[in-house]
């Protein structure tokens, strides 16, 4: 099948969030698709996480004063014009070849937050240099507290402005489906910001590769406590689950956790994240910043997180479906159209502003 170019303008039709997948499909090759798409054996946590937002339903209230509203808040010390980031997705000029750059272009140009995969096809500085709103970094440990660290201390310099450490994929949980389609990185397309890959101890006789290898340079708490002590930027732990994970994340020093099962392409048959995210705030209390991701696909879903407790959320193949539909002008028009959804939400649903919506304003569906 010949692959269509992007598009030059947004056509007419396009005007729902979700209306970018069909745009990208004929965009992307297989491979790229392959990537994109792949989830954890058979998908059946990405299921789960999109089965989370419909098992809540909305309940409209009526005829309240909603003159003057807007969808600003604060996150660790950020003005946003929305709670709506873009989460790290690895080798983004797999999908466009404006890639990462067009990405943090778009978030800032709407008045928001993009997080800088470890994984970025694209030197960390030039998307620095293209952003035009804050940043994050992604972390993955690099094997020891003085790689990571270097790494931080090179996205700080560059002006990121937190870290976002990825705690829940130190291993793949299964064989995913990017495995089964054969996908390969192209020659041309790397992490760019890695300098070598993490280096294995040799394995003792008989040993598991895993539980002696992978496991012996994977991050412990003590790690996280040591690289928040030493960062001079605020650090998140992404792929919290458990509230009593985000409980130790705090004693650990963390400022704040991401409610997220990586959008369900490490393990099969998680639990969908949407599902942690009471108890998680109910742990940490209104102070420390919680965010969630997985299966958010509309500006109701965004709504129905902050009911349940989120302080603001991240969107992971929307904004990829949106970059290879049309580069930064796709990314920056789905972000519009998923905050103009959350405002549509918000007035049928009586809050003026983000700190109004409750949970008295859902039902279980
Ligand atoms: C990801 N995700 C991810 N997370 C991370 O911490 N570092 C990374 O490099 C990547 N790379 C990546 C690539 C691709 C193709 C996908 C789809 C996802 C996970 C991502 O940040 C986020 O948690 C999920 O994508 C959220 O789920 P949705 O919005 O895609 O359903």
């Amino acid at each position: 099948m010949t692959r269509l170019p992007p598009l030059g303008e947004i056509p007419a039709d396009l005007v729902a969030a979700c209306d970018y997948e069909r745009y990208a499909l004929p965009r992307l090759d297989g491979n790229a698709l392959a990537y994109l798409q792949g989830g954890a054996g058979d998908e059946l946590t990405c299921q789960a996480n999109l089965q989370a937002w419909r098992e809540w339903a909305l309940l409209p209230r009526m005829l309240r004063d909603l003159r003057g509203g807007h969808t600003r808040c604060q996150l660790l010390g950020e003005a946003l014009q929305h709670p709506i980031l873009l989460a790290p997705i690895a080798y983004q000029q797999l999908f466009h070849s404006d890639g990462e750059r067009a990405s943090a272009l778009a978030a800032g140009v709407m008045g928001g937050a993009a997080v800088l995969s470890s994984y970025a096809s694209t030197r960390l500085e030039e998307v620095a240099e293209a952003a035009q709103g804050p940043l994050w970094f992604q972390l993955y440990w690099q094997g020891n507290g003085a790689a990571t660290l270097a790494l931080a201390q090179r996205a700080e310099a560059a002006g990121y402005r937190a870290l976002v450490l990825t705690v829940d994929a130190p291993v793949s949980g299964v064989r995913n489906r990017e495995q089964r389609a054969g996908f390969r990185l192209p020659a041309e397309i790397r992490a760019v910001n890695l300098d070598q890959a993490v280096q294995l101890p040799p394995l003792p006789e008989g040993g598991s590769a895993l539980f002696d290898g992978l496991m012996a340079v994977a991050p412990r708490w003590q790690d996280v406590a040591w690289l928040c002590r030493h960062s001079r930027l605020p650090v998140l732990l992404k792929g919290i689950l458990h509230a009593e994970d985000a409980r130790l994340a705090v004693e650990a020093g963390a400022a704040g956790v991401i409610v997220s099962n990586h959008g369900g392409r490490v393990l099969d048959s998680q639990w969908p994240a949407l599902r942690s995210l009471p108890a998680i705030r109910a742990e940490l209390g209104r102070e420390l910043a919680v965010l969630v991701d997985g299966g958010i696909r509309r500006g109701s879903d965004v709504f129905k997180a902050l009911a349940l407790g989120a302080d603001a959320v991240l969107i992971g193949r929307p904004y990829i479906h949106a970059l290879a539909s049309a580069g930064a002008l796709g990314v920056a028009h789905l972000l519009r159209l998923l905050r103009e959804e959350l405002e549509a939400t918000m007035a049928l649903c009586g809050c003026r502003d983000l700190a109004s919506i409750g949970p008295e304003a859902l039902q279980r569906a």
